[in-house]
């Protein structure tokens, strides 16, 4: 394989004209850009945001526009490689900050991209998803997979915010990327399904003949049954974490079909270094204070806080003191376009 190709410049100009009006452009100058050696050349740079430098512009926004201005009042966490604005956190991870204030609802909608709320702070607030009301409470994972339709709510007296996590620039690249208006959904009437038909893991619902279930049985995903779970995933693990994913509670796969969601757990002084992934990720701290190197670069960060790392990143994270984070990537994707891999460091 050669080393260098040829470029646009050594070609005769006249040839360069003739190509540009027929329309078309010589690979060997840019294939380098799209085929690299080796490994990709990520246009991602690791981002942190702070939450508490961050949460005052969330609360003036809520004073400069109402909820009916803006349907969803988000401030966009952008990846540092594309710049301020850019609707992306990594190449296929949109992250946002959303704000909810007592009494407001977010109208009901539906679309292509499927979210996912992590929330951040508050209590009362609620999303609608296909008819059922799920509680927000700080911690908790809530889906509104694409094509469901969901509304935000709440019934507090604080404000509530959420991190949001969509596949949204997937579907923007593909050109797919819409949404539909409706009324606000009617509500059944009963706690939600991680509090019905799923309340104990390794129980599912008796199936009658020829009925399946939902293709999203579960949509919410309590955080203090998760924390639960990774404490007792530490005290009788031996490697120094202890690492959950999200999944289907009737079939195991993931969660969604593009985005997965780990739970970590990390005990005071506890150093965790991955190896080098082919995902993209997002780590939410849900709390604790500690840590992160990526590629070189130093994080510090406390409860609420939020990173990113690009594909193939070099990861040293390192507590502080007991940490809990959510760990949101592209690995599901990855997988079904059957290229995830993780190297040694
Ligand atoms: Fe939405």
């Amino acid at each position: 394989m050669g080393e260098t190709l040829g470029t646009l410049e050594e070609l005769p100009q006249d040839y360069r004209d003739d190509m540009a009006r027929a329309g078309v452009a010589p690979l060997w100058p840019m294939m380098r850009n799209v085929l690299p050696h080796g490994s990709p050349q990520p246009k991602t740079r690791a981002g942190y945001w702070n939450y508490q430098a961050v949460r005052p512009l969330l609360i003036r926004a809520g004073e400069l526009t109402p909820v009916e201005k803006a349907e969803r009042r988000v401030l966009v966490l952008s990846d540092p490689g594309r710049g301020a604005g850019a609707m992306q956190a990594t190449a296929s991870i949109y992250l946002g900050l959303q704000l909810l204030l007592p009494g407001e609802s977010a109208p009901a909608h539906v679309h292509t991209p499927s979210a996912v709320r992590i929330i951040v702070e508050g209590s009362g607030g609620y999303t609608v998803v296909d008819g059922e009301k799920l509680p927000m409470e700080e911690g908790d994972l809530v889906l509104t997979p694409g094509g469901e339709w969901h509304d935000h709510g709440h019934e507090g007296s604080a404000p509530v915010v959420w991190l949001d996590a969509l596949d949204l620039p997937l579907f923007v690249y593909l050109e797919g990327s819409y949404a539909t208006e409706g009324p606000l959904q009617a509500q059944r009437n009963r706690p939600d399904a991680s509090q019905v038909e799923y309340l104990a893991s390794g129980l599912a619902p008796t199936r009658r003949a020829g009925v399946g279930p939902r293709r999203y049985p579960m949509m919410r995903y309590p955080w203090v049954r998760t924390e639960a779970a990774l404490r007792e995933m530490l005290a009788y693990g031996g490697e120094g974490i202890a690492e959950l994913d999200y999944i289907n509670p009737e079939t195991g796969a993931d969660v969604l079909p593009t985005m997965g969601f780990t739970a970590m757990m990390l005990p005071e002084g506890g150093v965790h270094e991955p190896p080098l992934r082919s995902s993209s990720a997002a780590f939410h701290v849900i709390k604790g204070r500690g840590k992160t190197q990526i590629n070189g670069e130093l994080f510090e960060w406390g409860a609420k806080d939020t990173f990113t790392a690009p594909v193939f990143a070099e990861i040293n994270h390192q507590a502080d003191m007991e940490s809990f984070l959510v760990r949101v990537h592209d690995r599901p994707l990855q997988d079904r376009l059957g290229y995830y891999e993780e190297r040694a460091r």
